[in-house]
């Protein structure tokens, strides 16, 4: 598979192999893409997140690399209005997603724009932004040097996790792959990992967001890392953000 938009920005130690590029429906008005990457010599899996809001704009979180047919499916699905780089570390894609599509607004998550000064976004607005009424986003708090925004889709009840809540399914997942989930904790079910654990510098806060997104009325989680969690949600997050309630008030 070709990568006419190569990532602007991806350190040479991540390079991608991409095994698929295609749209995946999820449920109405919302859709997801899901890449393989090799990130420091272990196989892993991403996923972009694409939503119709009811304005008809397309909002799209996390960008993959793309490849001439996924532009084509994206154009055909409506207008990209608005990428989300969600976090301080998904961001490789993002310069090249916005030369695809230069009428769209590219938001960062706080502190992107110090790390990535090459990438014209804007910080993701306190204010209500053009996603709202379908989506509300929380910024995690407490982990400043990932600073994830965790995005919440009313209508379809999706939770949108990046890299603070992980969990890497699969019977057959790469030997390499396999020991960094066991190790990190993320294998068997839905968890924050331990290297992530370790970025909390405000454990008080840290445990306020966890309360506060699981005030959202979840019926689904999208685990950009690598996975769609259709049953139990809630619950299975709730018992994913123990670590975090127990260690902060
Ligand atoms: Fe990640």
């Amino acid at each position: 598979m070709s990568f006419p938009f190569y990532p602007e920005g991806a350190r040479r130690r991540s390079m991608l192999t991409m095994i698929s590029s295609t749209l995946i429906p999820v449920c109405e008005d919302v859709w997801q893409v899901r890449q393989a990457l090799v990130v420091n010599g272990v196989p892993a899996h991403t996923r972009m997140t694409v939503i119709r809001l009811a304005s008809g704009q397309l909002w799209v979180h996390s960008p993959v690399a793309l490849d001439a047919a996924l532009v084509t499916e994206l154009r055909q699905l409506g207008t990209v209005a608005a990428v989300v780089a969600p976090n301080c570390a998904h961001h490789l894609f993002a310069g090249a997603f916005m030369q695809a599509f230069p009428q769209a607004t590219l938001y960062l998550a706080p502190g992107l724009s110090r790390k990535r000064p090459d990438l014209r976004g804007q910080p993701l607005p306190d204010e209500p932004g053009i996603w709202q009424p379908d989506l509300s986003y929380h910024w995690w708090r407490g982990m400043p040097l990932i600073n994830e925004t965790v995005w919440f889709h009313a209508r379809s009840g999706t939770l949108i996790l990046t890299d603070v809540c992980q969990w890497w399914q699969g019977d057959r997942l790469p030997w390499q792959a396999a020991l960094w989930a066991r190790l990190t904790r993320v294998r068997r079910r839905l968890g924050v990992p331990l290297h992530v654990r370790a970025l909390v510098r405000d454990a008080d806060a840290a445990a306020a967001s966890a309360r506060q997104i699981l005030d959202w009325p979840i019926r689904r989680i999208s685990v950009a890392h690598d996975g769609l969690i259709e049953v139990r949600a809630h619950e299975q997050l709730a018992i994913a953000l123990e670590p975090l309630l127990r260690r902060g008030r």
